[in-house]
Formats: structure tokens, C-alpha cells, sequence
């Protein structure tokens, strides 16, 4: 453990050397929640007494992120995502435990915080919709007091990233919707933050613009070492961008470690597809493995990946193929599987 002084804040910022960048301890985001019965009678009820309820929105989690790391935080609708983001930057006021941002406490909300975090949200924007985004751009700024210099290398660079250099003047109600996520993404990293938090980011967007920006994202992570928690619903985000994942259901953690490791321990299974030459009797091909589908010439096959060099091999000497190909599982299924073994 090494002990350091940060000049700037003033602060003492204890961290583990391999710098620890996030600490999540025993989190925990409860909401009061106003019922009311429904209809008139119910209305007078809450008048005269109100019922709340409590969300375990959050529910003790606890996680740590290094320097430079890109995590994929992913779970079904309400799973608490969102609220987590929330709380690491800030926005949440924790109902239990413990969180530390860059040796920060988050809910402080200091100056010297918020200049090295940006919270990204791709449903929600910052832009001012009248005017041209290089204006909000300028507003931004001067609210994390920018230097002019680094204002200008910052904003070209990051406009030459995107490749947005010819929108920056049009009015924002003018844009696409990929345009202006661009633009929400320049205004959001325009004061150069080390910890991003993008909750998703490429929500709503074509498959185009999605891999554009994932491009950017990868980019963005390793160019600044900055470190990124990233939220989506796109598989194909996660899969592209993130090498370890933390996965969240009913606000607790069911899942955090390697990508990879996650595929071999819930789907330790791969799918050989093969396009025989001659007709195949079908029961020839039960003992293979299990038959996803069969519709002559083609096969589908499920097997452990640990059988699939043994079982191609058998194959290939057996029948006449062809066309043979081994695919690794879909990653949806595979955190489908995570949810149904943990239920
Ligand atoms: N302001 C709020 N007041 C009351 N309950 C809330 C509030 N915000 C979120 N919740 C509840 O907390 C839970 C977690 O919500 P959260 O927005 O964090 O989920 P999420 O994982 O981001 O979901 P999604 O994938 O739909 O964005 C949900 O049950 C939601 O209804
Ligand atoms: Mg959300």
C-alpha cells in the first residue's frame, strides 16, 4: 500500500500501486417509493396516509477497478446499473457503504472530483438544443476551468476522432441522433477525465454509428489510460470493448471476472456447423452431440468444448463434407445462462 499526497486536492489518496481507481465497499441504494391505491378512494387514502415502500435498488455490492481497465457492467432492465453509475459519480447519495473514486468520495461532489470524472448518459443530454454544440462546448469550459490551449488540442482531437469537425457550428436540433451522441460525447470528455462513466452509450444508434463510437471508446481507454465502466445492452459492445465484466441482477452481483472466463464456466459448450455433400441419416448423428437443428444439407451441433477437436476430427473422417465451421456461443446465451442458474 503506498501512501501519497495529491498536490491539488490536498487530499491523502491511499492506493494500492497498479493504482486502484474505483473502490466499491458493501454498497448499498435503497428508494422510498409512494404507493397509492388506485383510483379516487386510493388518492384520499395516501392523502391522509402515505405508504412507501422500499427499493433495494442497490443491494451490497462491492467491486475495485484499476487504472486503464474498461469494465462492461451489464444486467436486465432495472438491475441497478444505472443507480450504481449515479452513486460513483456523485449524483446518489449512498443509503450503506463505502465508495472511493480516485482516492474521492463521490457524493462530496469536489471541484477536483468532477474535473477528472465525466458521467456519459445516452438517454439523457447536456446540449443546448438551439444553439450549436461548440457553444456548450465553451460553456463546459469554463465550468472545469479549461485552459484555452488544451480547450483547442482537446476539442480538435477529439472532433477529428469522431469526425464531426464540419458539425461543430450547425445547430444541435439540426444533428442525427449519432451525430449528437458525438457531440454529447465531446462536450462530456472536453475537460479530459481519467474515469469515464458511459451508461449506454450507443443506445438508439445504427450498427454503424454503434461501431464508430466503440471505436472511440477503445481509443479514448487506451490513448489516456483512462478507465472506463460501461454499461449496454448491446452485446456486441461488451464483447468488443471489455475484457472483464461485472454482472448485476436485483441490484446484486452475480458475476465479476474475465469475459472469457465467464463463456468457459456457463457455456462450456461450442457449435460445429457442417454442410455434408451426400444425404446423412440423421441417427448417424445423435451420438455426436446434441442437435440443434438438422435441415439436410446442413447440421448444427452442440458440443463441450472440450470434445470439439475430438468430435470435428470424427466427423471429417466419417462423412463426406462440405463445409465445416466451429462457432463459440453467442454471448447473450451465455448470460442468459447466468441468469438461469442463479435463480
Ligand atoms: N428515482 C428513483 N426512485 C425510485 N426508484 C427508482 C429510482 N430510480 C431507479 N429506481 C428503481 O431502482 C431499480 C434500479 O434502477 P436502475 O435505473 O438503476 O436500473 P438499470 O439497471 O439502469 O436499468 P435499465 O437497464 O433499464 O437502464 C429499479 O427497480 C428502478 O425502478
Ligand atoms: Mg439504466
Amino acid at each position: 500500500m503506498e501512501i501519497r499526497s495529491s498536490p491539488e486536492s490536498g487530499e491523502l489518496l491511499f492506493g494500492i500501486i497498479g493504482r486502484m481507481v474505483v473502490s466499491v465497499s458493501h454498497l448499498s441504494k435503497y428508494y422510498q417509493v409512494h404507493q397509492k391505491e388506485p383510483g379516487f378512494i386510493g388518492s384520499l387514502k395516501s392523502l391522509l396516509a402515505r405508504h412507501y415502500e422500499t427499493v433495494k435498488a442497490i443491494d451490497d455490492i462491492s467491486f475495485e477497478i484499476s487504472e486503464g481497465e474498461l469494465v462492461g457492467f451489464i444486467g436486465p432492465n432495472g438491475a441497478g446499473k444505472t443507480t450504481t453509475l449515479k452513486c460513483l459519480s456523485g449524483l446518489l447519495y449512498p443509503t450503506n457503504g463505502r465508495i472511493s473514486v480516485l482516492g474521492f468520495t463521490p457524493f462530496q461532489r469536489k471541484k477536483e472530483f468532477l474535473k477528472k470524472i465525466a458521467l456519459v448518459m445516452g438517454q439523457k443530454n447536456q446540449l443546448w438544443w438551439d444553439l450549436p454544440a461548440v457553444d456548450t462546448f465553451a460553456l463546459n469550459k469554463e465550468i472545469y476551468e479549461v485552459p484555452q490551449k488544451q480547450f483547442d488540442q482537446t476539442l480538435f482531437e477529439l472532433a477529428r476522432l469522431l469526425d464531426v469537425k464540419d458539425l461543430l457550428n450547425v445547430a444541435v436540433r439540426k444533428l442525427s441522433l449519432g451525430q449528437r451522441m458525438k457531440m454529447e460525447l465531446i462536450a462530456a470528455l472536453i475537460h479530459s477525465p481519467k474515469v469515464l462513466f458511459l451508461d449506454e452509450p450507443t443506445i438508439g444508434l445504427d450498427v454503424v454509428m454503434q461501431q464508430k463510437l466503440r471505436e472511440f471508446i477503445k481509443e479514448y481507454n487506451s490513448r489516456y489510460k483512462a478507465t472506463i465502466i460501461l454499461t449496454s445492452h448491446y452485446m456486441g459492445d461488451v464483447e468488443a470493448l471489455c475484457k472483464r465484466v461485472i454482472i448485476i441482477n436485483s441490484g446484486r452481483i452475480l458475476y465479476d471476472g474475465l469475459l472469457l472466463e465467464l463463456v468457459k464456466k456457463y457455456a462450456p459448450y461450442k457449435t460445429i456447423t457442417v454442410v455434408f455433400r451426400d444425404y446423412v441419416d440423421p441417427k448417424k448423428l445423435a451420438d455426436f452431440g446434441e442437435i440443434k437443428n438438422f435441415d439436410h444439407p446442413k447440421l448444427e451441433l452442440r458440443v463441450s468444448s472440450k470434445q470439439v477437436g475430438k468430435i470435428t476430427s470424427e466427423i471429417l473422417e466419417q462423412f463426406e463434407i462440405e463445409d465445416l465451421t466451429i462457432e463459440e456461443p453467442e454471448i447473450e446465451d451465455v448470460i442468459r445462462e447466468v441468469f438461469s442458474k442463479k435463480e
